[in-house]
């Protein structure tokens, strides 16, 4: 089974619109809980356009309220300001990004060539509060040389290629993330595996059977997009009939 995430970016971004609390985010992931979401994502980008550091207390507060176990993911690139939030909120789970400020979304992983001090560095003080720590990476085995070393608990895979490409060839689409997860299941074994990003009602249940350690997928756009068409209670139901396999 696969844990699935909802990302409430999207709801926020909705609200944000009109500078009221309508929808209220609080309540919105409440009703994804209800419906059967087992964990919230959130990416508190610098500009706050979607959820907004002042989101995470509150949002904090309702996941740790409820009576079965929802996991809090909280994203993004790991500046001064994001990490001292982060270790005050303590998410179940943070996934470092690399995304420059102004980024519209996540568009790759990270180079832990280029980044290997400051990600061992971040890593490790996460791991020290007990947040556990994933780190969003490529489908490529050479943006992860150094990653033996930084060893977060996790990997997110960047999805964006493999739902791309779906469409005119899954077997290809998938193959370059086959490749990564069989190379550090036999170099890091202890890394297990999320994955996000473009991840829909079409491509996930190929993505889950090809590579069925993927622990937790975190969706977002498409879901609020399917929401559209068949409600937010039975696009959740949907999804997870297939995380749920
Ligand atoms: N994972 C990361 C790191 C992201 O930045 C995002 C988008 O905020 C997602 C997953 C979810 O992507 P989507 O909205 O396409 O489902």
């Amino acid at each position: 089974m696969t844990l699935l995430s909802i990302n409430v970016n999207k709801f926020a971004l909705l609200r944000n619109a009109r500078g009221t609390n309508h929808p209220d985010l609080v309540e919105i992931s409440y009703l994804c809980i209800k419906y059967g979401a087992q964990g919230i994502t959130v990416h508190p980008r610098p500009d706050e356009r979607h959820v907004k550091f002042a989101d995470l207390p509150l949002l904090s507060k309702l996941i740790k309220n409820q009576d079965q176990k929802i996991e809090f993911n909280i994203e993004g690139y790991p500046s001064d300001k994001f990490c001292k939030i982060v270790k005050e909120i303590k998410p179940d789970q943070v996934t470092l990004v690399p995304d420059p400020p102004g980024a519209l979304t996540s568009s790759f992983g990270w180079d832990c060539l280029k980044y290997k001090s400051l990600l061992i560095d971040v890593v490790k003080n996460f791991q020290q509060k007990n947040i556990r720590v994933s780190l969003f990476i490529n489908p490529s085995i050479e943006s992860l040389i150094n990653l033996n070393e930084i060893l977060p608990d996790r990997v997110e895979l960047y999805t964006f290629d493999f739902a791309k490409n779906f469409n005119h060839n899954p077997e290809e689409a998938i193959e370059p993330y086959l490749k990564v997860v069989q190379f550090l299941q036999q170099n890091i074994p202890s890394i297990s595996y999320n994955a996000g990003h473009d991840l829909n009602l079409k491509n996930l249940n190929f993505l889950l059977t090809k590579i069925p350690l993927i622990k937790e997928v975190s969706i977002g756009h498409a879901l609020v997009c399917d929401a559209f068409e068949y409600g937010l209670k039975d696009t959740i139901q949907k999804y997870l009939t297939i995380t749920k396999r």
